[in-house]
């Protein structure tokens, strides 16, 4: 009996399977009530009394060899079933390099924050626009020359289907549905018929503000640019206000702000002015109230619209606008650290 015993465990040592249903086979062989492991044991009852105790520790040392066998069988299986199942060829190699926010992105977000914490609120408007939300409504009268000022694309004439050359095309959208107090800040990509160069591009971003009430006042304006240029380009920053024209806006400004680099000596950036312009501003005209169903002389408003390229490159100083577009990955990359 204990040369059987022995026979058994060196055959057992040596088993082998390559999958799930061979070892289903040998514990049924070796392990089941009818197996070779528990014939032996019926042949117990035969032993000699003698004997009963040396061969029943070899029996169970065989049952427990064959218990303990056929289990790492099954797990060597089901680990390299495994393996096979959740291996995906497909993912990228760990560390996953993680993307950076375009630096158009980023400083969206900055102005937007800015803004929102003054109370305004995100309006978006259509890419695709028609002429009265873009010019007519906004002040620009048919033949009026301030059309020319924003070489639009049409899509379509007659009636009139083009890319919006300005986001004051929101204005518009938003007040002839709304009424005072209304509180906007309005970021999106315009559209004008420029030839492409590091200085201009055929598109680009701005963000336009809207805030009518009663009793706005230009103080209003005046403070809300101080507040943004200083949160935007820090604490020491000083604005000027230039008067300009806008057909949406009377009366217009345009704004500087000192030269961050010369600290307002005068500098190649600045051209030696010491300042440099960042947006346009007004009190909006009345005619763009009314055309809007808002009654002027109860409410008054201030807008300002910025371009998002030109407070990027006074951040970053990024010379060439192409690079915006151009998604080359190495200039991307210099913005990881931002976010
Ligand atoms: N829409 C003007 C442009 O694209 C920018 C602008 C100027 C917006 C004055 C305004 C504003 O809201 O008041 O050049």
């Amino acid at each position: 009996m204990l040369d059987k015993i022995n026979a058994l465990r060196q055959e057992i040592d040596a088993l082998k399977a390559s999958s799930a249903a061979e070892v289903e086979e040998l514990r049924i062989k070796y392990l089941s009530k009818k197996g070779e492991v528990s014939l032996l044991f019926n042949d117990f009852r035969n032993v000699a009394a003698e004997q009963k105790r040396v061969i029943g520790q070899a029996l169970n040392e065989l049952k427990n060899q064959a218990t303990e066998k056929i289990n790492a069988l099954r797990d060597s299986l089901s680990s390299t079933d495994s393996i096979d199942s959740d291996l995906d060829l497909t993912r990228t190699e760990s560390p996953i390099a993680l993307g950076s926010r375009h630096p158009l992105s980023l400083v969206r977000e900055e102005i937007i924050d800015i803004f929102r914490r003054l109370g305004f609120t995100v309006a978006e408007g259509p890419e695709v626009e028609d002429d009265w939300h873009v010019f007519s409504s906004l002040n620009f009268a048919a033949d009026h020359p301030a059309r020319d000022m924003q070489d639009t694309f049409f899509i379509q004439r007659n009636p009139d289907v083009l890319l919006r050359t300005h986001t004051s095309s929101v204005q518009s959208r938003v007040m002839e549905h709304t009424q005072p107090p209304i509180r906007i800040i309005c970021p999106g990509r315009v559209y004008r018929n420029e030839a492409i160069s590091a200085r201009a591009h055929c598109f680009f971003h701005q963000v336009e503000a809207l805030y009518v009430d009663e009793n706005v006042s230009f103080a209003d304006l005046r403070q809300t640019l101080l507040y943004f240029a200083q949160e935007m380009f820090g604490p020491d920053t000083k604005i000027r206000l230039r008067p300009s024209y806008f057909p949406f806006t009377e009366p217009s400004a345009e704004m500087d702000i000192s030269c961050d680099l010369c600290g307002g000596k005068g500098c190649s950036f600045c051209k030696h002015t010491g300042w440099v312009e960042i947006l346009g501003c007004g009190m909006v005209d009345p005619n763009v109230l009314e055309s809007c169903g808002i009654d002027s002389k109860k409410y008054k408003g201030f807008a300002l619209g910025m371009g998002i390229e030109r407070i990027t490159n006074l951040k970053y100083r990024v010379k060439d606008l192409r690079m915006f577009s151009e998604n080359d990955v190495r200039f991307l990359e210099e913005f990881q650290s931002a976010h």
